[in-house]
């Protein structure tokens, strides 16, 4: 297992799930963590890593608290943005159209938009550091029309652009990446519009995600977190960007 020591980290949307897990892997690879989110830290969260709340999709929230985590790690190597909400699985007739426009919207603006603006901020404290690191959240539906319905598909294919995009643009000074989660227990993942509060909350969701994986197991947000920091590890992944790792128990197979 390679260490992390020293490595500088922002996990936006590490409050839970996904982004929780891996600050909790960052850290105990070594790494200063910080994390920006609109939910306060999980009551069972260890102590050591800043905890800044904020909305990610208001441009000048995100410009001020990248700069408080900058400032507060002495700089910045490694960003990783998790930050996401779902749409509910709902088929298109679902959707009356009025209610279809907030939807992506919001999807768009936390899925997309959000991840754009923390890239930007950061972008000046990225440059400053030598083994800088981008890594971003895509989705199993970002691979095909399974895991959402057609507005957090069409986000997950965005969240491949961007990494293609910036992996292509910020080099060779930051490496750019991505991770595609499959179905994952354990995490809220909220629904916006009138979508279930909680995709992770629906019942029957974790015998589901265990009969539908090749690997016939169950996919743990601790599980994806593995992917996350051997992309921002300056030694395993040096030559690594414009890359998606697919933590899908082979989800995505044909
Ligand atoms: N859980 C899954 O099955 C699954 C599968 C594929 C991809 N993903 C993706 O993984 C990422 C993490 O999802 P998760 O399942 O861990 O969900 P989660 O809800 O547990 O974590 C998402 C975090 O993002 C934060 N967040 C959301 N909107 C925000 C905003 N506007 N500003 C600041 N913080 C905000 C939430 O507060 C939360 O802490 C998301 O991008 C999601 O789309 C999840």
């Amino acid at each position: 297992m390679s260490r992390l020591d020293g490595l500088r980290m922002l996990v936006v949307g590490g409050a839970s799930g996904i982004g929780r897990a891996t600050v909790d892997r960052a850290r105990d690879l070594g790494a200063q963590v910080a994390v920006l989110d609109r939910a306060p830290p999980a009551v069972d969260a260890g102590g050591g890593s800043l905890h800044l709340r904020g909305d990610a999709t208001d441009p000048e929230v995100v410009a001020t608290q990248v700069g408080a985590a900058v400032e507060a790690l002495g700089g910045l190597d490694a960003l990783v943005h998790t930050a996401g909400v779902h749409d509910g699985f709902r088929d298109l007739v679902e959707y009356p159209v009025t209610d279809l426009a907030d939807v992506c919207s919001e999807l768009w603006r936390v899925n997309v938009t959000s991840a754009l603006l923390a890239v930007r901020a950061a972008l000046p404290a990225l440059h400053r550091s030598e083994h800088a690191s981008v890594t971003l959240t895509s989705s199993e539906s970002g691979f095909g029309a399974r895991g959402g319905g057609a507005p957090y598909t069409a986000s997950k294919w965005a969240v491949r652009g961007l990494v293609d995009h910036l992996a292509a643009e910020l080099a060779p000074a930051i490496r750019v990446n991505g991770v595609a989660p499959g179905g994952t227990s354990g995490t809220s993942l909220r629904g916006v519009g009138s979508t279930p509060a909680e995709i992770g909350a629906r019942p029957g969701r974790d015998e589901d995600l265990l009969g539908t994986t090749k690997l016939r197991r169950r996919i743990e947000a601790a599980d994806v977190a593995g992917a996350y920091t051997y992309l921002a590890s300056p030694s395993l992944a040096r030559v690594i960007t414009g890359v998606i790792i697919n933590v899908d128990g082979g989800r995505n197979t044909v």
